[in-house]
Formats: structure tokens, sequence, C-alpha cells
């Protein structure tokens, strides 16, 4: 039976790069894989099934499983794991707080944490842009957008990335304690936001309290879940890419050089490097009936990974998909913040946050080079978790 068999092992030890090339095979070689580990999944490689899969999602449900590894154990969480209709007024309360407008307008406070978080490395003449840098900015910035007390940017920093860790190494246990943890701090903003409530067009958690009292078809205990779910979901993946971008550049001097003697440059630049390094392997699905693609099925029930960042290499729809093109003439087409119902609502956060990291980073640096060993990120994610640079003159 075609659910036995073993296509690939997401569980063996991978470089930076190897975890890109495996990807690559599989599109080639079989651009529907399976694999016993991790629980067993399958995983859809190419543009085309990935985008379908995340398009029709009656057929593709995530209430089942929506990462790969399982991650999930310590309750509901809208919106990921619901799907419309009961997904549909989080995403209504949700939404309106992300908006452009709303999301660049974090952006001189962002800049000035990118300052701040910079000028120690700038002092030693380097430093690790992941752990130094880039896990801490979301943070600072999250921790305005939902408008935390000051004093729990520190402990949401410490958590967040002890469950960034703890998903990394595959420790159930781990990611258990962090996230009840997360789960303790998300209940303690509803207790506040009850007795204090704020205006729910610039807070999210009062608008979430505000739609039950509206009538809108929201529950308590899930609110619980949802603020527990963006406490962490916005801080990983501006890191991981932020960790590959440093890389990249690391490697490719000269564009280094290009972007930072022309910062116009840099806003199409994080577009091209959210397609080629797009942090997310493992988004998942299930299939409520048996489907196929291109001829390979699928049968009903089974877990499937959505390979986002797979997707965003095809040659078929990116040429030499896996070279750094500026200006790509398809490049709003990537799915670097995946398509249908649970596309992403932080796009507009998430890429500003990449923007102003890069652009300060290049402003505060004559140039940088790869100063240690890379590390990787595991499944969900994929990029770059540890980047140690060195400041060049
Ligand atoms: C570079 C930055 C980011 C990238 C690449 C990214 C990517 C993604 C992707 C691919 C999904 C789709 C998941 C799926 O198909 O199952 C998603 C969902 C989500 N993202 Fe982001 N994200 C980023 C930043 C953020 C930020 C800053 C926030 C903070 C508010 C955020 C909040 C969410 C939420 C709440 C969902 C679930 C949406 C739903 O299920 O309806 N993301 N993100």
């Amino acid at each position: 039976m075609a659910q036995h068999h073993q296509d690939f092992d997401p569980t063996q030890s991978e470089t930076f790069d190897s975890a890109w090339d495996q990807f690559a095979d599989l599109r080639a070689r079989c651009p529907v894989a399976h694999t016993e580990e991790m629980g067993r999944f399958w995983a859809l490689t190419r543009y085309d099934d990935v985008r379908r899969a995340a398009s029709e999602s009656a057929t593709f449900v995530t209430s089942q499983q929506n990462v790969v590894p399982k991650v999930a154990f310590t309750g509901r969480r809208p919106p990921l794991h619901l799907d419309p209709p009961e997904h549909t007024p989080y995403r209504r309360a949700l939404n309106p707080l992300l908006s452009l407008t709303r999301a660049e307008s974090f952006a001189p406070v962002a800049r000035r944490y990118a300052r701040e978080l910079l000028a120690p490395l700038v002092a030693h003449g380097g430093g690790d842009v992941c752990t130094e840098y880039a896990s801490f900015l979301p943070v600072q910035v999250f921790g305005e957008w939902m408008n935390v007390p000051d004093h729990w940017v520190e402990p949401l920093h410490k958590a967040g990335r002890a469950f960034i860790l703890a998903v990394n190494m595959n420790d159930p246990e781990a990611m258990k304690a962090t996230s009840l943890k997360l789960y303790d701090m998300a209940r303690e903003l509803i207790e506040l936001r009850k007795v204090e409530p704020r205006d729910p067009a610039s807070d999210i958690t009062s608008a979430l309290l505000d739609a039950i009292e509206r009538g809108d078809a929201l529950q308590e205990e899930l609110i619980l879940g949802m603020v527990r779910q963006v406490l962490v979901v916005g801080i990983v993946a501006p890191t991981v890419v932020m960790g590959s971008i440093a890389v990249h550049l690391s490697r490719d001097r000269e564009l280094q050089n290009r972007l930072r003697a022309d910062p116009a440059l840099i806003p199409a630049a994080v577009e091209e490097f959210l397609r080629l390094y797009t942090p997310y392997r493992g988004f998942a699905r299930t299939a409520v009936e048996d489907v196929e693609f291109g001829g390979c099925p699928i049968p009903k029930d089974e877990a499937i990974a959505l390979v986002y960042a797979s997707a965003n290499r095809d040659d078929a729809v990116f040429p030499d998909g896996s070279t750094f093109i500026l200006n790509r003439p398809n490049i709003g087409d990537h799915l670097a913040f995946g398509r249908g119902p649970h596309n992403c609502p932080g796009i507009h956060l998430g890429r500003m946050e990449v923007r102003v990291m890069l652009e300060e980073l290049l402003a505060a640096t004559t140039g940088f080079e790869l100063a240690g060993e890379i590390v990787p990120a595991r499944w969900p994610e994929i990029g770059a978790i540890s980047v140690p640079l060195r400041f060049t003159a």
C-alpha cells in the first residue's frame, strides 16, 4: 500500500543548504512524497499541488492536523485550528487590526528597536543575527501591537524562543510546558482587558471580547486559544527569514553592497527573499475524501504537509527558482504567506519587520560575512535559527 512507503526522511540531519536540496530532489523525482516519520505524512512539493490544497478548504481541512510534526497538544487555537465557517469570525476580528496601514504605522517603532538591538553588535564587530537581533525585534513589535504590559516583553521572548527550540528539537514535554506558560499569559491579558477595556480598533483582545458581546459566533474559551496562538505565530517566521537572508548576503557580497548602496531596491529584494527563503514547510491539512495529485492517490484522513518553501522554488512557475532574481515578473504569485482562507493575516506586519531589519542591518554595517556555523531550522520551519556574523570594513 502506498501509505507505508518511505520516499524521504524528514528526521535526517540537515545543513542549511541540504534542506532545500532535498525538496529540489523530491519535486523532480517524487513530488507527492510519503514518510513514516513524524507521525507519518504526505508532502506536496510542487507549486500547483500546494496551491490547490491551500485553496480548496472544504476538501483539505486544518481541524485534524495543522502542522507537521503535530505540535498542538494543548487545545484548539483559532484561526489555524478551525475550518470555515467556524474560522471566519476570528479572521473578521483579526484582519482589520493587521491592515497595511496599521502594520506600517509600527515601522518607526520597529526601526528604533532595530537600532537599539544592533548597537551592541556593532560595538562588538558582529554577533548572531538570529538570536541577538531577529528573534527580539518581532517580539518587541508584537508586544506593541498586542499592547502587552512592558514587563511582559522579556518573558514573552523567553517563552516564545523556548517554544520554538522545543519544536525544533521535537520535544513534546517542553512544547507542552512552554505552551501552557503562554496560555497563562494569554489568560492574564484577557482578564486585564475585561477590567480595563481598550479601543477594539487597536487592540486584538478587546476586539475579540467585543465581538462576543455583539453576539458574533466566538467562544470565550477559543479567544484564549487565539490570543495564545497569536502570541507565538508572528514571532518565528521573521526571525528565520532574516537568518536566511543574512546567510545569502554573506555569500553574495555584490548583492549585499548593491542593496546597501541603493536601499530603494530593498522592498523588492525582500519579496524575492521571501520566495527564495520561505520559512515554512510544515503547515498541514487533512483530506476529508480520497484525493489525487498528478496521478498519485492520497487516502482521506492522512496528514498532508503543504511545503510552501518548496512550491516557491518550483522552476515550472519561477524559472531558475533556486536563484535570487530581483523583480521577477510573477513575484506576486509566491506562496510565502499561504493561500486560501488560512492565508497569513500578518503579511504586512511580517513584511515590514523583515524589511526594517534588513534596512537597518545594511545601514549599520559596511559589510558582513559568516563567522561560524549556521544552525538550520527543523520542521515545521526551514531556514536558519542561528547565524553568527562578523562585521567587516
Ligand atoms: C515573514 C513573516 C511571516 C510569514 C512568512 C508567515 C507565513 C504564514 C503562512 C504560510 C501561513 C499559512 C498557514 C497555513 O496555510 O496553514 C500563516 C498563517 C498565519 N500567520 Fe503568518 N507569517 C508571517 C508573519 C506573521 C505575523 C507577523 C503574524 C502576526 C500577527 C502572523 C500570524 C498568522 C496567523 C494568526 C496565521 C493563521 C491564519 C489562519 O489560520 O487563518 N504571521 N502565516
